[in-house]
């Protein structure tokens, strides 16, 4: 596989994912929702791409995670399957796809595997939700679960603010943590709760655990329009940004404009 910018090009497995956990090698996770992006992302040796629901936030426009479909859920999957070699590719089941009973739960689990050709699914929640992780679980899907800020619940939540600082939070999530594992999920995520617990969490149970804004754990995961800076005004403490595309993107689309209206573009060498 040319090109990769990692040596060992083996197809990530969420087995190997546990042997990464038990020699303390960390986990690279990253979003992609797009062919061209996935390609990238994978060639990079990012482990685990995931194509989050997060995609209504960022593809769509939308203030929420909640109005994303499952057909578009699927149109986003299918498109970084088809160019992901090396990385576990993960899909989030969207809003609406899995809390209304365990049958409904696996069938859209199903039809997710079938349609995207992706590896995994991941999806919100704890013990409200064991029934249905167990039964996709039976049905042969590898599932990551994702704890603390589950954006799917922001109107119960209310706010976007860190969450489990409270001890009875925190002591659900530990519990919810152990049901997770001991149910048979490969990974964890876990979204914006304070470091102290993430370690807790991570020493506690045997799967890998990987956070964003959850400070130090097996691995790490963040939103790639974030982390490449497209978006000048979300900010928030736990985000490091490794690129200003915004401002690469809006110079070359500037110096393109100016070019087609001086007549610069194209050239002698740019035609037919
Ligand atoms: O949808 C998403 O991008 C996610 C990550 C924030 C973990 O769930």
């Amino acid at each position: 596989m040319p090109g990769y910018l990692v040596e060992d090009t083996r197809k990530v497995t969420t087995h190997r994912l546990m042997e990464m956990k038990e020699q303390g090698k960390k986990i690279a996770m990253l979003t992609a929702y797009d062919y061209t992006t996935a390609q990238i992302v994978d060639a990079a040796g990012v482990d685990i791409i995931l194509v989050g629901d997060s995609a209504s936030n960022v593809m769509a426009g939308n203030h929420t995670t909640l109005p994303i479909t499952l057909d578009q859920m699927i149109y986003h999957a299918r498109s970084v399957a088809r160019a992901v070699k090396r990385a576990l590719v993960v899909c989030d089941m969207p809003f609406g796809t899995y809390q209304v009973n365990a049958t409904e739960g696996v069938r859209n689990a199903i039809r997710i595997m079938q349609e995207t050709g992706c590896d995994a699914l991941k999806l919100e929640g704890g013990v409200e939700i064991i029934e249905t992780v167990r039964r996709i679980l039976e049905a042969g899907i590898p599932v990551m679960a994702h704890l603390g800020l589950t954006p799917q619940s922001i109107n119960k939540f209310g706010t976007y603010a860190v969450r489990a600082r409270e001890e009875a939070e925190a002591a659900k999530l530990l519990s919810d943590a152990r049901l997770l594992d001991e149910a048979g999920c490969f990974g964890l995520v876990v979204e914006k709760i304070p470091a102290a617990l993430t370690q807790k969490v991570a020493n506690t149970i045997h799967i890998p655990v990987i956070g964003i804004g959850g400070g130090p754990a097996d691995g790490q995961v963040l939103v790639i329009d974030d982390m490449l800076g497209k978006n000048k005004d979300f900010t928030p403490k736990f985000l490091r940004r490794y690129a200003d595309l915004h401002t690469i993107m809006t110079d070359a689309i500037g110096n393109y404009v100016r070019d087609v209206k001086s007549g610069d573009f194209p050239n002698e060498n740019e035609r037919y």
